[in-house]
């Protein structure tokens, strides 16, 4: 192959609106796509590496660390002609509840499938992607990677039963309007996954109830996203933060984040992703509610951003 072939890819990051965590446990959880969250130029060459930036870091697919060992993962599971290297670059936030892992490894997916002018299934490239997520994750539920590959809004379930769909477009009736205020602590999924499934482990009658009743939420809340009911939909977001952190996966800097979003206005504010840390998302119904949750959030030291789903400008 000529050695100045590239290919190039994207995937995505994503938001959870409702459902983090019980998805890793067969309950349905509802996400939105972040457009632009990771994408990567691959080309020939003689040993298979990835750089990423603006991470600075630079691995080989035998290095043993994370990065290394997901890369090796990746490519083993392709099955390549030969090696490859991979430039990347990430745009959301690492360790914050985001998906930049999945985003990164499905734009390395898809960069080196443009190369080779491979074709695949959903399917396909999901099980391939989950190949790298899950040296981070250890037992990801697959929503990350599946939003990545994907995009827009959607309902995901890990195992669907008969008639069902894994990944089931949902449509907003109106932009929902969000501020992501990064608590500023680096948070480990996996240590958070674990975390639950040992509460799991000690509790299961009443813990397989916790994830039902947030399973509930989160049809309301997919309800109430089609029918563009935002109050109802803010609610849900408190209640499942309320159920979050009896699963003992928020924390102090992020309860005060979600008090200081509803004291400023908000409709409704929960943590995203594996929590520990990361992100909070806060509903808000318009643009001068949104200044002032981004103030409120400022004022305690937290920086965010807005973000619109399901409108035009819905980008990172
Ligand atoms: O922290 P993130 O962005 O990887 O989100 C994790 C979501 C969990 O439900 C906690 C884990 C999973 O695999 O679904």
């Amino acid at each position: 192959m000529r050695t100045d072939r590239t290919g190039r890819g994207s995937g995505r990051g994503k938001v959870i609106l409702l459902g983090e965590h019980v998805v890793v446990h067969g309950r349905p959880a509802l996400a939105a796509a972040l457009e632009g969250g990771a994408e990567a130029t691959a080309r020939p060459a003689e040993t298979t590496a990835l750089s990423v930036a603006p991470w600075g870091a630079r691995v080989s697919a035998d290095d043993d660390e994370p990065l290394g060992r997901a890369l090796g993962a990746l490519v083993r599971a392709m099955e390549l002609p030969c090696a490859v290297a991979v430039e990347a670059r990430v745009v959301v936030p690492g360790g914050a509840g985001l998906g930049s892992s999945a985003a990164l490894g499905v734009a390395v997916l898809r960069a080196v499938d443009a190369l080779f002018e491979r074709t695949r299934s959903e399917d396909e490239a999901q099980e391939l992607a989950l190949a790298w997520e899950r040296v981070f994750h250890g037992n990801p539920s697959g929503i990350d990677t599946a939003m990545a590959l994907a995009g827009g809004v959607a309902r995901y379930v890990r195992e669907p039963k008969e008639g069902e769909k894994r990944l089931e477009p949902v449509a907003p009736r109106r932009p929902i309007r969000l501020v992501i205020g990064q608590s500023g602590e680096g948070a480990s999924t996996k240590a958070m996954v674990d975390e639950v499934a040992r509460q799991h482990a000690r509790a299961p009658a009443k813990v397989e109830k916790l994830f039902d009743a947030v399973a509930s939420i989160v049809e309301t809340g997919r309800a109430a996203v089609e029918r563009g009911d935002h109050r109802a939909l803010g609610q849900l977001f408190d209640m499942n933060q309320a159920f979050l952190a009896s699963l003992m996966v928020s924390t102090a800097e992020l309860e005060e984040m979600c008090a200081a979003a509803r004291s400023a206005g908000a409709l409704g504010a929960k943590l995203t992703g594996g929590g520990g840390g990361g992100c909070m998302i806060a509903l808000v119904e318009d643009d001068e509610t949104s200044t002032a949750v981004a103030a409120a959030l400022a004022r305690i030291g937290r920086e965010s951003r807005p973000f619109v789903i399901g409108a035009p400008e819905a980008t990172a």
